[in-house]
């Protein structure tokens, strides 16, 4: 099968600032011509909207955190079958909010499963991004901003320790990634990381 699309994810800790981010890079590839699909997990599928609410909902209790584990991989599944591998042989730019990366942050570092058990569902997947934008800045400065937005859902109340592991859990994927660009998402303007954004896809000629 040709290559067709682009696949682009963007990560980061809680009140990264990742929806701002997402909505402006859509708008730049639009200005340029081309098909956005913009999603996100969990619950950018049929079934993961059912999926996301059990996940998110902080009454929910798992008493085996393997199972969270596998309902984002059930997520995931759902997601790139139906929504990302079709609006890539459509060519478009799929742009997605979290993805695999947030279960090594999230499973493997916040909650402390085994990262083997991700790289065996990943191999099981077999769906990589061409490109993944990691918005980096320190937690309780994300955790601020979460906590004006709205309720806390079951993983923004959890402890600043469990998200300091996610942040590190993200920078150490990091480093055995080219795919992965740290973006500085610190006391930066949107559109000062926005065109920090652009000017790497065009070096990446993109
Ligand atoms: P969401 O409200 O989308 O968070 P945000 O607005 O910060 O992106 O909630 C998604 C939550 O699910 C978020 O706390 C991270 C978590 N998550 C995982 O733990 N593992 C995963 O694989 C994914 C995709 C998300």
């Amino acid at each position: 099968m040709n290559k067709k699309g682009l696949f682009i994810t963007f990560e980061g800790v809680e009140g990264s600032g990742k929806t701002t981010q997402i909505n402006l890079l859509s708008s730049y590839f639009k200005e340029q011509g081309k098909d956005v699909t913009v999603t996100l997990e969990p619950g950018g599928s049929s079934l993961g909207k059912t999926l996301r609410k059990m996940l998110l909902n902080k009454n929910q209790v798992f008493h085996n955190l393997k199972t969270e584990l596998l309902l984002f991989y059930a997520d995931r599944c759902e997601h790139i079958s139906e929504i990302i591998e079709p609006a890539l042989q459509k060519n478009h730019v799929v742009i997605c909010d979290r993805y695999i990366d947030s279960s090594y942050a999230y499973q493997a570092g916040g909650r402390q499963l085994k990262k083997l058990w991700i790289n065996n569902l990943n191999s099981m997947i077999e769906k990589t991004p061409d490109l993944t934008f990691l918005l980096d800045l320190p937690v309780e400065i994300g955790l601020k901003r979460a906590e004006k937005r709205a309720n806390l859902d079951r993983f923004e109340k959890e402890s600043l320790q469990f998200h300091n592991r996610v942040r590190n859990g993200f920078l150490e994927i990091s480093k055995t990634n080219s795919r992965i660009k740290i973006i500085n998402a610190n006391n930066k303007h949107p559109q000062e990381i926005s065109i920090e954004i652009q000017q790497y896809l065009k070096e990446l000629d993109i």
